[in-house]
């Protein structure tokens, strides 16, 4: 194993998209930012320097941080933020895991242009468990907007209404030409014919789920959140934000006569309204006799593939049950077999009373929430892991987030009458190496919808999923305690539950929310704090020097 320096300088950047040009936040100037690569067990050493306005921290999803959660980068979280003109290394090591994730910003909404591919490659002469592809390509979705996103989020917290839809959605940072004279910023793949590519996927988008298919290829699934799947073919991919799959992508034997579109657009289930435009790219043969000829020829006909509908919940379900762990000798599925502790929660929208310095346009004075267990998160002005690990807890946070809701209905049914959400620094404290099973529950208060679910600090075992209301006595019965896929991010079905169980191995304190930034920014998220263990490689060390001070 080697360490890996990087450096980060997190500096403003004049970018053009859509024909207008915007200074955004950016690592070193780059968007999408720079590629990190590695391989398991490595260390990466990433120095961080913030040149600009506004504070910053940087979060490397999907990396477990076994003893380190003092890297883990969501703001008043696990740190302070960096200020302007502050620097802070993030220093930790790649444990037991290969594959593709990312990293973004965990402050604000700055992860609308701080964001980019981790690309961790297996331990040196370990080979992949599949063919070993020609290429790989990481292929990196996002959204744009035209204005600057954290006017736009802020307005939205003032007035309490849902904020402004982004104009774009992107691929490797380019809209493609389906939007305003965009022709030029297309992402392009030039491929061989009869060669296997690895596409790594990532779903960097802010607020949508997305669909993606290649025209006229199948691509098979061999691996989730850096996580081995049992590999199978599908056109069409399901990616939430937060999720990575990697897919290999055959390439026909002969170079044919066309250009096949690559597409992404949203799947969409919520209340609220939503951009269903779609960001394409182009997938070209180089030695097609096309791309010879491309130069006189202005009208190609282009192969676009078929996406569900937006909001087809039963396509959802499906793709997401055809996922499983690979599971075998080499690279076993540690499921938990036993559980010590059970939580069940609703997640879901409500709304909450207008605070004093905001103007809220909700009905009855009121702003739109979202809230676990009808808990809607406060962020504390101290980081959570400082009061932890000092024993200063006291006026940050409380430890009774409760276990189960505060009440029951029908949670898939008629909405409650009172549909106000409580709101709270709170979190559930687990004991080193508890074995946990968490369920959770999709609600309809505010309107079905489906949620991204991502846990920092573990890989949980999505061990089972279904529509309705949960049912404590018969649905565990059906759990798929053999091949599970182990993620990090998964998705709460619409007005339905998905049930994941993970093993409290990891000191620390750990965020867990929704990858729709919006639902994040009212509340939707959580801490769970996973106490030291008794021997002293159980242990959470103490904070780097350079950590930054609120
Ligand atoms: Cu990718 Cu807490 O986030």
């Amino acid at each position: 194993p080697i360490t890996r320096h990087y450096m980060f300088d997190i500096k403003l950047q004049k970018v053009t998209r859509l024909c207008q040009t915007r200074s955004i936040v950016t690592v070193n100037g780059q968007f999408p930012g720079p590629r990190i690569i590695t391989r398991e067990d490595d260390r990466l050493v990433i120095k961080v320097v913030n040149h600009m306005q506004n504070n910053i921290t940087i979060h490397w999803h999907g990396i477990r941080q076994l003893k380190s959660g003092w890297a883990d980068g969501p703001a008043y979280i696990t740190q302070c933020p960096i200020q302007r003109g502050q620097t802070f290394v993030y220093n930790f090591t790649i444990t037991g895991q290969r594959g593709t994730l990312w990293w973004h910003a965990h402050s604000s909404w700055l992860r609308a242009t701080v964001y980019g591919p981790i690309v961790i490659l297996p331990k040196r002469h370990v080979p992949y468990p599949f063919p070993q592809p020609f290429k790989e390509v990481p292929i990196i979705f996002g959204e744009w907007w035209k204005a600057d996103t954290e006017a736009v989020i802020n307005q939205a917290m003032q007035t309490g209404i849902a904020p402004n839809l982004s104009d774009a959605y992107t691929i490797n940072g380019f809209p493609g030409p389906l939007y305003n004279c965009s022709t030029k910023d297309t992402f392009k793949l030039k491929v061989n014919p009869g060669k296997t590519y690895m596409l790594r996927l990532i779903n960097a988008a802010l607020n949508n789920e997305l669909y993606f298919s290649i025209a006229n290829h199948t691509l098979t699934v061999v691996e989730a959140d850096a996580v081995y799947t049992k590999p199978f073919k599908t056109n069409i991919l399901l990616i939430s934000p937060g999720q990575t799959t990697n897919v290999l992508l055959k390439t026909m034997s002969k170079a044919p006569n066309a250009t096949f579109v690559i597409a992404a657009r949203p799947y969409a289930t919520g209340p609220a309204t939503f951009d269903n435009t779609t960001t394409i790219g182009l997938l070209d043969y180089e030695e097609s006799p096309l791309s010879k000829t491309k130069a006189k020829n202005k009208n190609l006909p282009l192969l676009r593939p078929m996406l569900p509908k937006f909001n087809d919940s039963t396509f959802a379900m499906k793709f997401n049950s055809k996922i499983r762990s690979l599971a075998n000798e080499k690279f076993p599925a540690k499921v938990p077999k036993t559980v010590d502790k059970r939580f069940f929660f609703t997640i879901g929208l409500g709304l909450s009373p207008c605070q004093q310095n905001q103007t809220c346009q909700g009905p009855n004075n009121t702003r739109l929430a979202a809230a676990i267990n009808n808990v809607s998160f406060v962020q504390p002005d101290i980081a959570l892991l400082q009061a932890h690990f000092f024993n200063k807890s006291k006026g940050v946070y409380t430890s009774d987030f409760p276990a189960n809701p505060p009440f029951k209905f029908n949670y898939t049914g008629t909405p409650p009458n009172n549909i106000m959400v409580n709101s709270g620094t709170k979190v559930v404290v687990l004991p080193f190496n508890a074995s946990v099973e968490l369920v959770l529950q999709d609600t309809s208060i505010i309107g079905a919808e489906n949620h991204p679910l991502h846990l920092h600090g573990f890989n949980f075992y999505v061990v089972g999923q279904g529509v309705g209301n949960f049912d404590p006595k018969k649905d565990p019965s059906k759990f798929n305690l053999v091949d599970p896929i182990e993620r990090n991010t998964a998705g709460v079905p619409s007005g339905g539950w998905v049930a994941v169980r993970f093993l409290a191995d990891n000191p620390g304190v750990w965020f867990m929310h929704c990858h729709l930034e919006v639902h994040t920014s009212w509340g939707l998220k959580m801490a769970w704090i996973v106490l030291d263990g008794k021997r002293h490689n159980q242990k959470l060390p103490p904070p780097p020097s350079d950590l930054p001070k609120c």
